[in-house]
C-alpha cells in the first residue's frame, strides 16, 4: 500500500536510512579520539622523524608492510604488544595497510640498533639471507631539504625548534628513515615489560648431542644470529659470543627473551624447540677453544 504513495514513502525510507546510520556510523564515532583513547606518552614525530615518514610513503614501503598489530595471540607473539588506537594521532595518513609481503613494521622502534637498519636498508640480504625486500643504498645519496621540511611541520602543526631543523643539515633520507623506523611503536614503553614467561623447569632436549650432530645447527645461527655477531662469532653489530661464559638455561632465555634494552630481538617466535638447538650449538662453539 506504501508503493501508492511515493511521499510517505520517501519520507519513511529516508528515516529508517538515518537512523540505521546514527546506530552504525554516528554513535560509534563518538567514542573514537576521546580522552579514552588518548596515551599521554604518544608524542609528535621529530621533523627527521616525519621527513622519514614522508620517504617511507613515496618508496611504497607500505605496500609490503603494514604497520597495525591485531590483538591475536599469534601476532602479539610474533612482533610484541597489540596497537592501541591512542598511538596512531599523529599518523597522517595512517599507514595500518593491509598486505604483509614483509613483516608487520608497528612495533619496530628498538627491536635493532640504528647500525643493523643501515646495513638493512644498504642491502636486506647483508642482514637477512633470503630476503626479498629491495636494495634502498641510494638514499644515502639524497640530502635533505630543511626548508621544505619546516614548511611540512608547519602545515602539520606539529613543533619543531630551530635547533633540531638545523640538525636536518647534512643528513640525508636514509638517516631520516633509520629514525622514523626507529620511533615506531616506541612511545609506549611495552618492550621494557614484556618478557615470557618460561613455565616449569627447563629441560635440554639435546644435551647428550654429538659435536658431528650439533653442526647441523650451524645453519639456523647463520640465517638469525650471524649478521649481528659474526659467521665466526666474533662479533660484529652484537658483541663477540666467543668467551661468553653462561649457562645452558641462561643461553636459553637470551635467545628466547632476547636483550629488549640492548637491541638483539627475542627469537621466541622460533619455538622452544629451534632455541635449544641455537643454545646448545652456541655452547660448544663459545666454549670449545680449538674452534674458529
Ligand atoms: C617487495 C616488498 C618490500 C618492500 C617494497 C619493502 N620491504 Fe621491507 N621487508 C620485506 C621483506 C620480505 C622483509 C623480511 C626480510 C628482511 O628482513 O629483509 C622485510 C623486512 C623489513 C624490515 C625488518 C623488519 C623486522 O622486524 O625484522 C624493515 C625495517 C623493513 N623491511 C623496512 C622497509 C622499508 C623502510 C621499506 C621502504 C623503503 C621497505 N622495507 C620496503 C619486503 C619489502
Ligand atoms: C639485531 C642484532 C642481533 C641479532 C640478530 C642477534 N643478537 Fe645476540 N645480541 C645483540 C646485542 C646488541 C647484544 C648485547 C645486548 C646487551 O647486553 O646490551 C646481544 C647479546 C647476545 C648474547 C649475550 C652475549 C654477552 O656477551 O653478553 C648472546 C649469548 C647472544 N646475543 C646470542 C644470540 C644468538 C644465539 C642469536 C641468534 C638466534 C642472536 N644473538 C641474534 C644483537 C643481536
Amino acid at each position: 500500500m506504501w508503493e501508492k504513495r511515493p511521499i510517505i514513502f520517501l519520507i519513511l525510507a529516508t528515516l529508517v536510512i538515518l537512523i540505521g546510520t546514527t546506530v552504525t556510523v554516528v554513535i560509534p564515532f563518538l567514542s573514537v579520539n576521546t580522552a579514552a583513547d588518548k596515551i599521554d606518552s604518544v608524542i609528535p614525530y621529530t621533523a627527521l622523524q616525519q621527513e622519514g615518514r614522508d620517504i617511507y610513503i613515496r618508496e611504497g614501503c607500505n605496500n609490503c608492510h603494514t604497520q597495525t598489530v591485531r590483538p591475536l595471540v599469534t601476532e602479539v607473539l610474533r612482533y610484541g604488544e597489540y596497537s592501541k588506537s591512542g598511538e596512531f594521532v599523529y599518523d597522517r595518513p595512517f599507514l595500518w595497510g593491509s598486505k604483509r609481503t614483509g613483516p608487520d613494521l608497528a612495533r619496530l622502534g628498538g627491536k635493532y640498533p640504528d647500525s643493523w637498519h643501515y646495513k638493512h636498508m644498504d642491502s636486506p640480504r647483508a642482514m637477512v639471507p633470503g630476503s626479498n625486500m629491495p636494495d634502498y643504498a641510494w638514499l644515502k645519496n639524497n640530502s635533505l631539504d630543511p626548508q621544505l621540511i619546516e614548511r611540512k611541520m608547519q602545515v602539520l602543526g606539529f613543533p619543531t625548534t630551530p635547533a633540531e631543523l638545523s640538525d636536518l643539515k647534512g643528513k640525508s633520507d636514509m638517516d631520516a628513515i633509520v629514525a622514523y623506523l626507529q620511533k615506531l611503536g616506541s612511545d609506549i614503553p611495552w618492550r621494557k615489560t614484556v618478557k615470557t614467561e618460561i613455565v616449569g623447569e627447563l629441560v635440554n632436549p639435546y644435551a647428550n648431542v654429538d659435536h658431528e650432530e650439533l653442526e647441523k645447527f650451524e645453519a639456523l645461527y647463520l640465517n638469525n644470529c650471524a649478521a649481528c655477531h659474526g659467521r665466526y662469532h666474533e662479533g660484529d653489530i652484537g658483541p663477540q659470543l666467543v668467551g661468553a661464559n653462561y649457562s645452558e638455561n641462561e643461553l636459553f632465555s637470551i635467545i628466547y627473551n632476547g636483550v629488549p634494552a640492548g637491541g638483539m630481538p627475542s627469537f621466541a617466535s622460533l619455538g622452544s624447540d629451534k632455541v635449544w638447538q641455537l643454545t646448545n650449538f652456541v655452547k660448544y662453539y663459545v666454549s670449545a677453544e680449538d674452534h674458529p
